[in-house]
């Protein structure tokens, strides 16, 4: 028994193509779509104002090509990985073939928390902001199933959460084509609104709201980074799509770098525009975007603004739940986690049981625990994986220089290096708890790897792949 065998990437390229997996109907536009859609979300509709009057000032555009740039070397380092291994699994499938099994669980296991929990925290922030537009209507839910479980506020469950997380598994068990498509659909209107409020906002921007340019010095652009990192987040998922496209090689760097590159350029033109018609210190509100239109009198947009960002906030959700499923199915088949989880539906093709059990996890997660204040744990989670990619990259360059890559990152360390430079700093930036509670949920993973992965492993019954 070693917990370091790894899987031969030629064995899993051949199992793929054998058959008996998912079914192949992607291409570079879906994954686009797929990447934009769990890109664009709170970060941009939410955290912005919030960044740019306690951090960075109109200099949050500064952040936002920063933190772009440092997420441009890990998503071409996926790309790279990506176009070798177009495998499910993302990170964990990587680290199989780089590092050896146990470094893949914990990967896997790493990427479970961020998925899993972003999902739940953005199902319960998709819920806030429904209630926002009921009420806006005047209809107000009971109070007992408007928020997590609080015995002091005497809420019981948050339904709303459940509802939509529920209603998206559903939409997610249909298969990967008919999934993307109303993704797509709602990624396109995102899109369309963004667009709206940039045509609109741009004729009222006063260049003078843009000095003081740095009003908290370079620090606060650089913690102002921070946040526009978490905006940013989502590209990654993309990667767990691949055994879904139909020419992966090729299509998965496509999707991932045109997402990143269309979210980055969304994200600084909406920066610049929202502090160029409001003066920063007034942008402290928990919706900024909306606010900047009732700020220049545009009233008849605030509503597009709501529905566009109800609408991003659900395709965030989407795309994790989506990613978490092809996850879970991945470490299924491998016998990491019950095989019974890598079932697929004989007639679409979706591993439905893996996907069943991500969304009511997700849904009871999101309904009863308050989960407002974990955000960080998801960031920790992301960069961890960032940086196990950038290695492996640097590592297979090495120990499998001749194998196929239709993507190369170029200029090979230095790429790979910024990224763990760059990823390393923001993870020794985030508070001594945040390290505490991952190293609880690591723990908790070893004790599942030890006593029960490693010998269900399909390596372990000497199926098919190398030591
Ligand atoms: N990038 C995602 C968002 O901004 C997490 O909502």
């Amino acid at each position: 028994m070693s917990v370091m065998r790894k899987k031969s990437i030629t064995s899993m390229m051949e199992l793929k193509d054998k058959g008996g997996t998912l079914k192949k109907e992607l291409g570079a536009f879906d994954l686009t779509m797929l990447g934009i859609g769990c890109v664009v979300g709170t970060g941009i509709f939410v955290m912005t104002g919030v960044a740019a009057a306690q951090h960075a000032g109109p200099a949050l555009i500064l952040s936002f090509i920063i933190a772009g740039l440092v997420c441009s070397f890990c998503a071409l380092c996926y790309a790279e990985l990506a176009s070798m291994v177009p495998v499910s699994g993302s990170a964990y499938t990587y680290s199989y073939a780089t590092f050896g099994e146990i470094i893949a669980w914990i990967l896997g296991w790493d990427l479970i928390l961020e998925y899993g929990f972003a999902a739940s925290m953005v199902a319960s922030g998709w819920s806030g902001y429904f209630q926002g537009l009921l009420s806006g209507f005047g209809i107000h839910l009971p109070h007992a199933i408007t928020s997590a479980f609080n015995a002091d506020k005497g809420t019981l469950i948050d339904l709303p959460a459940v509802i939509i997380a529920l209603l998206l598994t559903f939409l997610v068990s249909r298969g990967a084509k008919e999934s993307t498509r109303i993704n797509t659909i709602m990624v396109v209107l995102k899109i369309a609104v963004i667009v709206l409020f940039l045509v609109v906002g741009v004729f009222y921007v006063k260049p003078a709201n843009w000095t003081p340019f740095m009003p908290f010095g370079f620090g606060g652009v650089i913690t102002g980074a921070a946040t526009a990192f978490i905006a940013y987040i989502g590209f990654d998922v993309v990667a767990t799509a691949a055994e879904e496209v139909r020419n992966p090689q090729k299509d998965l760097p496509k999707g991932i770098i045109a997402s990143l590159i269309v979210c980055a350029l969304l994200y600084v033109l909406v920066t610049a525009v929202l502090t160029g018609i409001v003066p920063y210190h007034l942008l402290d509100v928990k919706n900024p975007v909306a606010f900047a239109i009732q700020f220049i009198h545009q009233n008849w947009i605030a509503g597009f603004i709501s529905l566009g960002a109800i609408v991003g906030i659900t395709t965030v959700l989407f795309v994790l739940l989506y990613g978490q499923t092809r996850l879970v199915y991945a470490m299924g088949r491998d016998g990491l986690l019950p095989k019974r989880l890598s079932k697929l539906n004989p007639k679409t093709k979706a591993p439905t049981v893996s996907t069943w059990v991500t969304g009511i996890v997700v849904a009871f997660f999101a309904g009863v625990l308050p989960l407002d204040r974990l955000s960080d744990l998801v960031s920790i989670g992301t960069l961890f994986a960032f940086v196990s990619v950038a290695i492996g990259i640097i590592i297979l360059r090495k120990t499998q220089p001749d194998l196929k890559r239709s993507f190369r990152v170029p200029w090979v360390p230095v790429i790979p290096l910024l990224a763990i430079l760059c990823c390393g700093y923001l993870l020794f930036s985030l508070p001594l708890v945040t390290w505490e509670a991952f190293l609880v949920w690591m723990v908790i993973g070893l004790i599942i790897y030890f006593s029960y992965s490693v010998r269900s492993s399909r390596l372990a019954s000497g199926n098919t792949e190398e030591e």
